[in-house]
């Protein structure tokens, strides 16, 4: 069977960027996007030297950049050494930058706390000497299971600091799934809190590791620090437990940074497939911290008096990349926040980036098309109730974002004069590789436009051949880059076999499918696991999806195959409505005007067969749809499989009109 995909795109609204945003840029004009790429081609090793000796401080220079003898195990500036916690933050004391905020905090109650570069450098120091006094140092593994505070960044620099590799678990996740990771990083060390506070109730954090301790395997971890956040009772066990508090009172200020290896392991964060036990993403040290810093610098374009907020949990590599180390690295002030975008209520967001003056703003598809259902029954409230005059940049991360979602972010967010950076990236890639520079790039709503300088991606065949413009395939990087995983923590097998199939020359497979346009513009078509395959006319979903969403009832759409005798595969949608249905329309006759809607966005070969409506769809913890739990409803089967992962499990019970 081919793997090429069918394009169904048709895209031309075009939005260059304005005077303001290319002004003093840090890449201003695709001249010189264009000019640093073609230094990268021309001299790929060149290009990451001299990157590599101009964003980071090393402890000990390099003089060896790629090492390519052991690919695809590659290593990077492997004879240097230096200490990323040092540059993240004792190099901007030095630099006079000591006293600017480095963390601006809003707790879910409202209240506001800001730390100096200079405070949170002390903060950091006092919790590593505390570490450092329990006997850990460079080679141990500590879990970190920590809601958004000063303390989950204080505590992943502090292990950066000594060389602790760290393991950070996402507060949402189960006893179970923290139990597996602690066993399979083998971690001598778990740093938690009491309880999180989020949507003004307390969930504990503490019950869970005790739980997950309990567990076989369990006894391979010596101490567990707690974060006194929330003021709850916790069974406490004197041996092993340790307040944060007590740990850190009396240490001293400073602590000297352990310079490492470039290449040992800063942090291992574990992403769930589709199949198999989750996979612990092995990240480098200075690698990683290069394309995280330079990353920060060119795509949000980090400017002095700049306000950054992530919205994304430090459970996630975008609170790696984008909020513990490439915006401290970068010196920018940002905003953490502990709560949810719809406590006390469904402006939040827009209320906060009004009280701390944000200029960039970058946040989840799955965020703004919640937001945009939210403002829809606020009856268009949300977010001009607010001043957003500060903005000045805004992002997208995590999945496609479908064009008229870009639009309104555009548009009501935005106010029409902030460009969107659509970032492409994963947890495997460190950093972004597709994404626009907002000095220099054209955008199209809906496509992460064009590869980042020195990243050399592809779309290609089964065959590893490259594919022309117009047409959907394997989206590949051809070149190794500094940032990219170093292995799968402990299955090496694996690493191969999952990011390197032997039939792609060498790539590094990402698992989505993209399509070029006539403008060489990149679009991303889906996961390959959700191609659908229609009277052989192979299709990605997302551009059906984003025609679905594109009319006015629409709030979210997802789309899968099931198996059908005459067409190979029928297309299943699952709608979500902004509203309830209007007065007097039936089910029925809206699937029909949406059916029509799609053959015409698109073309009658992406009409789908059935319509199902609820009122969500199923999510992973980080907001992305889980296609393959709606195939199974899609076939009209029960669903067995471990929803475990699954933000919302009842999700799946709501689907049962089929239209
Ligand atoms: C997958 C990686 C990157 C940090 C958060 C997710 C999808 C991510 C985009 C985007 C279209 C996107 C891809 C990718 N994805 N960003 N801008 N446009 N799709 O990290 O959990 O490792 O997921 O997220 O499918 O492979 P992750």
């Amino acid at each position: 069977m081919s793997s090429t995909i069918d394009s169904i795109l048709v895209e031309n609204r075009v939005f260059s960027p304005g005077r303001s945003a290319v002004a003093g840029a840090t890449v201003s004009g695709m001249e010189n996007y264009k000019a640093l790429c073609e230094e990268a081609d021309q001299d790929p090793e060149g290009f990451w030297g001299r990157h590599a000796q101009e964003h980071l401080r090393w402890s000990k220079p390099f003089t060896r950049i790629l090492d390519e003898s052991r690919a695809p195990f590659y290593t990077w500036f492997d004879d240097g050494e230096l200490n990323v916690s040092e540059n993240c933050l004792d190099v901007h004391l030095e630099n006079g930058n000591g006293d600017k905020n480095a963390i601006i905090f809003e707790a879910d109650d409202g209240q506001v706390c800001t730390i100096s570069y200079r405070a949170l450098h002390a903060r950091v120091c006092r919790i590593a000497n505390g570490l450092k006094s329990l006997g850990y140092g460079k080679g141990d593994r500590a879990i970190i299971y920590l809601p958004m505070s000063i303390e989950a960044i204080a505590a992943m620099q502090a292990c950066a600091r000594l060389g602790i590799t760290h393991s950070v678990v996402f507060g949402g996740f189960s006893a179970k799934s923290l139990h597996q990771r602690i066993v399979d990083v083998g971690a001598r060390l778990i740093i938690t809190a009491d309880a999180q506070q989020r949507g003004g109730r307390a969930i504990p954090l503490k019950t869970a590791v005790d739980e997950a301790l309990a567990e076989e395997g369990g006894d391979v971890v010596e101490k567990v620090i707690v974060y006194k956040r929330a003021g709850t009772d916790v069974a406490w066990d004197n041996a092993r437990d340790v307040w944060l508090h007590e740990l850190e009172a009396g240490q001293a200020e400073t602590c000297e940074p352990v310079a490492v290896e470039a290449e040992h392991p800063l942090f291992i964060l574990y992403t769930s497939g589709s199949t198999g036990k989750p996979k612990g993403v092995q990240h480098s040290s200075a690698g990683y911290l290069l394309w995280a810093s330079l990353t920060t610098k060119w795509v949000f374009d980090a400017r002095p008096n700049d306000v950054f907020w992530c919205t994304a949990d430090v459970g996630w590599v975008t609170g790696h990349t984008y909020i513990a180390y490439g915006i401290l690295a970068a010196g920018m002030t940002q905003v953490i926040f502990e709560g949810i975008p719809t406590y006390p209520h469904a402006g939040r967001f827009w209320e906060m980036i009004e009280r701390h003056k944000v200029s960039i703003f970058y946040t989840a598809p799955t965020a703004i098309r919640s937001l945009i259902k939210a403002s829809q029954a606020a009856g268009a409230a949300h977010p001009r109730n607010f001043d957003l005059s500060s903005l000045r940049l805004l992002g997208s991360v995590g999945e496609p974002i479908n064009p008229e979602a870009w639009i309104w972010y555009h548009n009501n967010v935005g106010a029409g004069r902030c460009p969107i950076v659509d970032t492409w990236w994963q947890t495997e890639t460190g950093g972004h590789i597709l994404a626009p520079l907002p000095g220099a790039t054209p955008l199209k709503p809906g496509s992460c436009t064009f590869p980042l300088p020195g990243i050399s991606a592809g779309i290609v065949d089964e065959a590893g051949n490259d594919i022309p413009n117009g047409r959907g395939g394997y989206l590949v990087i051809k070149r190794p880059w500094p940032a990219m995983i170093r292995n799968v923590w402990g299955d090496s097998e694996r690493f191969k076999s999952s990011y390197f199939p032997a039939e792609l020359k060498g790539y590094y497979m990402a698992g989505d499918n993209a399509q070029r346009d006539k403008d060489g513009y990149y679009w991303i078509m889906g996961r390959t696991d959700d191609v659908l395959s229609i009277s052989g006319h192979r299709l990605g979903g997302t551009e059906i999806e984003s025609a679905l969403v594109a009319h006015e009832l629409v709030a979210e759409a997802a789309v899968v195959g099931r198996p059908d005798a005459t067409t190979g595969e029928a297309i299943v949608a699952f709608v979500i409505l902004k509203g309830q249905l209007p007065e007097g329309q039936k089910a029925e006759a809206l699937a029909q005007v949406l059916r029509d809607w799609v053959a015409n966005e698109v073309g009658p070969i992406a009409k789908p067969r059935d319509i199902r409506f609820g009122n969500n769809l199923p999510k992973t913890r980080s907001g992305k749809i889980l296609r393959r739990l709606l195939r199974v409803v899609a076939e009209g089967q029960e669903v067995t499989q471990d929803v475990s992962t699954l933000e919302n499990p009842d999700v799946l019970k709501q689907f049962t009109g089929v239209y």
